[in-house]
């Protein structure tokens, strides 16, 4: 099967002998000339590891630079799209080269199945609110069939071919099985997990991967600050010694479980030592943005659930059953639980029929808040006499009784029953 890459930078440079690599004909095409011209006579326009040993290697084999694009895209199943989408000075992303290549192709194409495949990154609903429309719009001006595709890059400049030659994952949105196929056959070659999604889940994961870098940083820049505020503290070794955390190892690492969402933090200790950071910060001097960021969420998130249910359920009489009343499985420690906060939202909002159930909990949370709801004394019987059920905490007992759990509705708060999407079943040859 044929590929085109559109834009040569370094993640189209990258997937082309990538891909070329792999066994894969591939055009490369550019809209700059002196950029081609380069690569034609073997050199790599910019500096990244391995990519001149490999251009070495395929061009004039499996990689072709001097066709043209009506050739190329005609030739091809797959259109990869990598070119720049730089920053418009309010933040959106410029999608103007994206676009213009999208309709490059229509150009070009004589009509045979074809994919576009975004690699670009896109915020989330960019493809589907933004490029999908623009295709349907020229499949109709054209009459040219073409799929779309989404395909984020996770590479990193400095191991850009090791991170595109094996990849972690590898995340695809389409939302059409011709192309789905298509997509399936050229990664095939590739041993990583692929995950099929919609197009607005691919952007996501590839901006909840910067962007939860871009938070590490911020935040270790934030502790930075604050530590120098406060004085008396040597910055990187406290850095380093909080590496020692033996959460950060493992594969996954255990550090994964607090980059996952629920309802919020509670018990004795996150929310009253985030808020006494915050608060030295201040009495130093500095205002410690992403720590009243990060206090601030933890309550939204709660209102955020709370009103979730109201939107659902709009019967106040209906039962509501609690699952989870500890702030987190394996303790009975109540204090600050998000439990106490989300049935308390829900009691304002005037669900009287609240009952709970806590492998652990339910006697000490009654005698803790005195709350006017009422308590089961099993999970079977708290099922039973639910209309409605809301898990906050993640028990293993829960997890275990799936089956029974999701016999009524269930607001599932904590991801308890969350799985990774299903691979595709074998794509049939599209070739
Ligand atoms: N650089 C990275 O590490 C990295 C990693 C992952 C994702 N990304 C994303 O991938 C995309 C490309 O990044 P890059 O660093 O390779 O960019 P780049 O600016 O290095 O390369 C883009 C290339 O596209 C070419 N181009 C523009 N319009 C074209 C058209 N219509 N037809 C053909 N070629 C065209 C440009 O001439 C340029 O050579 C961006 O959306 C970026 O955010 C980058």
């Amino acid at each position: 099967m044929m590929i085109t890459v559109l834009g040569l930078g370094f993640v189209g440079l990258t997937t082309a002998l990538g891909f070329s690599k792999k066994g894969f004909k591939v055009y490369g095409i550019d809209v700059n000339q002196e950029r081609v011209a380069k690569i034609k006579n073997y050199e790599v326009p910019f500096y990244e590891p391995h990519l001149d040993e490999a251009l070495r290697e395929e061009l004039g084999q499996n990689f072709i630079v001097d066709a043209s694009l009506h050739e190329a895209v005609n030739d091809s199943k797959a259109i990869i799209i990598c070119v720049g989408t730089p920053g418009n000075p309010d933040g959106s992303a410029n999608l103007t080269y994206l676009l213009s290549a999208v309709k490059d192709v229509f150009e070009a194409s004589e009509g045979d199945f074809k994919v576009i495949v975004t690699k670009s990154t896109v915020p989330p609903s960019t493809v589907s609110r933004k490029v999908k429309p623009y295709v349907d719009q020229l499949n109709q001006q054209y009459n040219k069939p073409i799929g779309l595709a989404s395909n984020p890059e996770f590479l990193r400049e400095g191991y850009a071919w090791d991170d595109f030659m094996n990849p972690d994952r590898v995340v695809i949105g389409v939302e059409d099985e011709r192309s789905k196929e298509v997509l399936n056959q050229i990664y095939l070659p590739f041993n990583a997990p692929v995950h099929y999604v919609t197009y607005n889940s691919a952007e996501f994961i590839k901006y909840l991967s910067n962007t939860l870098l871009s938070t590490l940083i911020s935040f270790s820049n934030e502790m930075s600050m604050i530590a120098e505020h406060i004085g008396d503290i040597d910055v990187p070794s406290a850095f380093k010694i909080l590496h020692q955390d033996k959460r950060w190892t493992g594969a996954p690492a255990n550090m994964a479980s607090y980059v996952f969402p629920g309802c919020g933090y509670g018990g004795y200790c996150l929310p009253k030592d985030t808020a006494a950071l915050a608060s030295i910060a201040k009495e130093n001097g500095f205002e410690a943005k992403i720590l009243e960021g990060n206090l601030r969420i933890n309550d939204e998130i709660m209102d955020f659930m709370a009103n979730k249910i109201a939107a659902a359920v709009p019967n106040k009489e209906a039962t509501i059953g609690i699952l989870g009343l500890a702030f987190k499985s394996g303790s009975d420690d109540v204090r600050l639980s998000p439990s106490k906060f989300i049935i308390e939202k829900l009691l304002a909002k005037g669900y009287s029929r609240i009952v709970a159930y806590d492998p652990m909990a339910n006697e000490v949370f009654d005698k803790e808040f005195k709350l006017p709801i009422a308590y089961a004394d099993s999970l079977e019987s708290l099922v039973e006499q639910a209309d409605e059920l809301v898990l906050l905490t993640s028990w293993a007992e829960f997890k275990q009784n799936k089956e029974l759990i999701t016999s009524k509705r269930l607001f599932d708060f904590r991801y308890a029953f969350a799985e990774l999407p299903k691979p595709p079943v074998a794509a049939e040859s599209v070739a």
